[in-house]
């Protein structure tokens, strides 16, 4: 009797083994999949003209008001395809996550609410904080792209923490922004993949051909303005 029962339970130890060891696989090929995704692979040549390429090919992703809506100059966000500020005086706060009772998370949920002028959302929605606003509006394609590659600017993101950052559900959000609103119209696909190119060749910046940088005369050249928001009415 007391036999049997020590070869049953000997038997079960021995399923469960053999159940986790049949797990061991498909946790590995999950974990392949996801490293395959997001890092950047090893003994690809550097290529700074092929990574500059892949740059400018999603700076119009970058520049849709989907992204600038949290991107751009001031301490506010904006609203809608004509960038105009949020209304009900909503601010960026101390910590990006809006001021006083006024808090992001007030109205915007970790998903769209139905119905147009119904808050949108996602999550994490909030602005950078005012000590890393990661501001883009008025910067040349080169001085973008190099802040993206500023640790002290970025987030301390590596290149490679860019390209993981671009497969976050807030920024996937500006594909599926919610009733009456643009959805970044060049594909995801694309924009992932050349994201992921730019830093897989090396994470070279474009040169800007028609602005002058610090580096051209040596002294702080203003930014020049290329996203220019229009104000009033949708
Ligand atoms: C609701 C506001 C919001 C929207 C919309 C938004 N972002 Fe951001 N973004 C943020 C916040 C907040 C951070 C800082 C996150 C952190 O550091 O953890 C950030 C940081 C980033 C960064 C890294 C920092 C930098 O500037 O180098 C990138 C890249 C980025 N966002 C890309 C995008 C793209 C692309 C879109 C549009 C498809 C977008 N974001 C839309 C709020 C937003
Ligand atoms: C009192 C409620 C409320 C608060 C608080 C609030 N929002 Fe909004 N927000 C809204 C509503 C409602 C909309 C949709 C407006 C529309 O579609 O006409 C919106 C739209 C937006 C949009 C526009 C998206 C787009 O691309 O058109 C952004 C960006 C945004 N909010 C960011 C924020 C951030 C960041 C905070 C905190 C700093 C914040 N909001 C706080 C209610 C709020």
């Amino acid at each position: 009797m007391k036999n049997r029962r020590s070869i049953s339970s000997l038997l079960a130890v021995a399923a469960t083994y053999c159940f986790l060891f049949s797990l061991i696989p498909w946790v590995a090929a999950r974990g392949v999949e996801r490293t395959r995704a997001l890092l950047v692979h090893e003994g690809i040549p550097r290529d700074d003209a092929g990574a500059a390429a892949a740059f400018e090919a999603i700076v119009p992703v970058l520049h849709h008001p989907r992204c600038m809506n949290c991107h751009s100059a001031g301490d506010f966000p904006r609203q809608g395809d004509n960038s105009h500020p949020h209304t009900m005086q909503i601010r960026r706060g101390s910590d990006g996550q809006g001021a006083n009772a006024v808090r992001c998370s007030t109205c915007h949920q970790d998903h769209n609410l139905a119905g147009l002028h119904m808050p949108p959302g996602a999550p994490d929605w909030h602005l950078p904080s005012p000590a890393m606003p990661m501001i883009w509006e008025g910067l040349t394609d080169h001085q973008l792209c190099e802040l993206f590659k500023d640790p002290h600017g970025n987030g301390h993101r590596t290149p490679a923490q860019i390209v993981e950052h671009m497969h976050t559900p807030l920024v996937l959000w500006g594909w599926t922004p919610g009733d009456g609103r643009t959805p970044v119209p060049t594909s995801q696909h694309y924009f992932l993949a050349k994201i992921q190119e730019w830093a897989e060749k090396g994470a070279a910046c474009p040169v800007d051909v028609d602005a002058p940088t610090s580096e051209t005369f040596g002294f702080p050249v203003i930014p020049i303005t290329s996203y220019k928001p229009t104000f009033g009415p949708e």
